[in-house]
């Protein structure tokens, strides 16, 4: 009999772009928690689908020259190699452009009509009369009306600082046609948020102690709570067509809004994956289900207040959320991720290089708590906790006691339960119990690494070496069996308590342990009684594959190289060079910013042995930029030169820093690099053209 009856979903993503870094984070969080609830025996229902519908999906596809549904099949298709990659374990992944959601934002619509919940209001909106669309306001742009800065977006002005609507923008444009916005009304439908039945139902779900986090709860009540200009407002639930989205019954020409849609494709996930499983939806929505979100800390608003308010008022067989668990976000070696960029890691990347999945879902794991943190990828970092955790202690338990027990034992064992005093192997599993159910994994992780410390200073103290040699009394013997037993215990119990976190590196240990069935929680206290050949569980981070994540392939002169994909990058680099390329026009040439640069400083960079890290001065502007030229080049014989630069690219993240433009050199098919220099005379800062 299951205890508990878990149904555990992530964030959609936006179907416009592959996954990143963020995505795979919040994946490998929530496929934690679920394996282990697993293991635990409870039962679990675990989704996910595309957020296909909305305004930026429309556009991107048609800039591409096709259809939104192309579009949204293309990122669908990439999914799965992301997911299995990283050992991602959904039972289900759908879309919220399906059928099933259809029906049920639909009927969640209809509820919340006749509960008296949505009314029709006209509103006046920007419209691009070229396009021939409503304007949301990203889409619009124009002077400040404060102080006169261009290019400003109609919400607020990045150089004042001021805050204004799109009206108030001067010359205004749409930044979809370059056309002057015209104001036109429509009528939008809104849902009532600001009711006091709402707003006294979102108080009480928000204040139910444990099914939110204290920063989760506090932030939810600023919004619900607040006066005056930020007083809680009626939510806008209607886009006018053409809208790539669901239809609002009996209103031609109107979609819902996208956020009303996308959490619905929770339940429209859940609902497909039961059609398919031949489960009864509604039954499995009932209590003693909990119903639980896994979403990043960018999107509380819409999971804490709008999403608990529809599906309380729309009634059941629909519940409210049991717990909302958000996390923070990730970035790389101190650096914030742009969503719309998504640099850092790219996680194909990762798994094209050979990397372990298992290496960054611990490492992950072993940076995450239960608050709303932010976590930092730290290359260094990565490489010392895997290689140190991982391999030093938890896999080396295995590859010290197995040699003893196949070379004298045969492979038999006879662990005599003192191991679990011994290692103090009760109060750990507790704790590791407790802190992966609250998603303190990275505390778990603590725990684990100080008992397989615990572990190797047994092994050491036992000097099983020692007693191999003398073996010829039969208590000598016995000793190292013991002592070699008790090792492959404790590493029996680690392997349990570490499956969610590496589940197939547990299941590589299982077969050597000679475990005949799947881990459950409690096969930890079982001591294995005979294990197979060791064979080598995990290798070590390597060093070049971190630099190869971070530097995308290492360029022969030049330093940053462009942020375009891995795979174009090498078909660039294996062209041969010989002929001069196809003709470019003026425009094309003078789109690159090249200036005369200072080498104020070179240093060699540590750990890399073909880049110098050159500090420049662009005319008063200071720039760091990663070059290529070591082979060539001491670094203090650059110290004073003057070079040139392109000081346009985009920056580039590398393993050692970011790198903020190229100079330029000259290589050939020979050995040598040479730095590119302007006559004398030349100033830091002019433009070379
Ligand atoms: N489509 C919406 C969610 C709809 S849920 C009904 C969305 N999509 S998203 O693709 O932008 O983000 C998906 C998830 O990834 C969100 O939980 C978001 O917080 C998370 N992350 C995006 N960038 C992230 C990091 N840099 N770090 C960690 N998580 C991040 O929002
Ligand atoms: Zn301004």
């Amino acid at each position: 009999m299951p205890q508990r009856r878990l149904f555990v979903t992530t964030a959609l993503p936006y179907a416009n772009g592959s996954f990143h870094i963020g995505h795979i984070m919040e994946y490998i969080q929530a496929d934690i928690w679920v394996r282990f609830q697993r293991m635990q025996g409870n039962e679990v229902h675990f989704v996910g689908a595309d957020d296909a519908h909305g305004a930026p999906i429309m556009l991107k596809a048609e800039a591409e020259g096709i259809t939104p549904e192309q579009l949204i099949k293309r990122i669908a298709d990439e999914r799965p190699r992301y997911l299995k990659g990283f050992h991602i374990q959904f039972d289900h992944w759908h879309s919220t452009h399906s059928d099933e959601n259809t029906q049920l934002s639909q009927d969640i619509y209809r509820r919340l009509k006749a509960g008296g919940f949505i009314y029709s209001k006209t509103i006046e909106q920007f419209y691009d009369p070229v396009k021939g669309m409503f304007l949301a306001d990203r889409y619009i742009k124009g002077e400040c009306p404060n102080c006169g800065a261009k290019d400003q977006y109609g919400d607020a002005c990045e150089n004042c600082s001021s805050v204004y609507s799109p009206t108030d923008l001067k010359n205004a444009y749409s930044t979809l046609s370059g056309a002057k916005p015209v104001l036109k009304t429509s009528d939008h439908y809104f849902f009532r948020l600001s009711d006091p039945k709402c707003k006294d139902f979102l108080k009480e779900w928000l204040e139910k102690p444990g099914r939110l986090q204290p920063q989760v709860v506090n932030k939810a009540k600023e919004w619900l709570e607040g006066e005056g200009d930020k007083a809680l407002a009626d939510w806008d639930i209607s886009r006018d067509a053409p809208y790539f989205g669901i239809p609002i019954p009996d209103a031609p020409g109107k979609y819902l809004y996208v956020w009303l849609d996308a959490p619905i494709g929770y339940l429209a996930s859940l609902k497909a994956y039961c059609s398919k499983n031949n489960l009864d939806f509604e039954r499995l929505l009932e209590d003693p289900t909990e119903q639980i979100h896994f979403i990043g800390k960018d999107i509380i608003y819409f999971h804490t207040l709008f999403w608990p308010a529809m599906l309380h008022f729309a009634g059941p067989p629909y519940r409210v959320p049991d717990h909302v668990y958000v996390h923070g976000f990730i970035g790389v070696s101190g650096e914030k991720m742009s969503k719309s960029r998504g640099t850092g890691i790219d996680p194909l990347r990762y798994l094209d290089i050979g990397m372990n999945p298992e290496w960054l879902r611990y490492y992950i794991a072993a940076k995450l708590n239960a608050n709303v943190e932010d976590v930092d990828f730290n290359p260094d970092d990565f490489l010392a906790r895997v290689n140190s955790d991982l391999i030093g202690k938890y896999v080396n338990i295995a590859s010290r006691a197995s040699g003893f027990l196949r070379k004298f034992f045969g492979g038999e064992l006879k662990p005599d339960s003192s191991w679990i005093a011994e290692f103090g192997a009760l109060e750990t599993e507790r704790d590791i119990r407790e802190a992966l159910e609250a998603r303190e994994f990275g505390r778990a992780i603590r725990t684990a690494m100080a008992f397989a410390d615990r572990v190797n200073q047994y092994f050491d103290a036992q000097q099983p070496w020692a007693l191999a040699k003398k073996q010829e009394t039969s208590y000598v013997r016995m000793d190292l069996l013991t002592a070699c037993s008790n090792c492959i215990a404790a590493f029996n119990a680690l392997t349990v308590w570490l499956a969610p976190i590496v589940p197939s590196t547990a299941e590589k240990a299982r077969l050597f342990l000679g475990q005949d069935k799947p881990f459950a929680w409690d096969d930890w206290k079982i001591a294995p009684r005979q294990i197979e050949k060791y064979e080598h569980l995990m290798t070590r981070v390597d060093e070049k594959q971190l630099n190869a994540l971070f530097d995308i392939p290492e360029p022969p002169a030049g330093a940053a190289p462009s942020p375009q994909r891995h795979a174009e990058h090498q078909q660039h680099e294996t062209k041969k060079e010989s002929t001069v390329s196809e003709h470019i026009s003026i425009d094309d040439f003078s789109k690159i910013d090249l200036r005369v640069a200072k080498i104020t400083r070179a240093e060699a960079v540590e750990g890399a042995d073909k880049l110098v890290k050159l500090t420049l001065d662009l005319g008063g502007e200071t720039r760091t930029v990663f070059a290529g030229v070591k082979s060539a080049y001491a670094p203090e014989s650059l110290n004073g030169r003057l070079t040139v630069v392109v000081a346009n690219l985009a920056p580039r993240r590398m393993r050692f820093g970011v790198s903020e433009g190229m100079v330029l050199a000259a290589s050939g098919e020979g050995p040598g690099i040479f730095l590119i220099a302007p006559d004398s005379g030349a100033l830091p800062g002019m433009r070379v053209k």
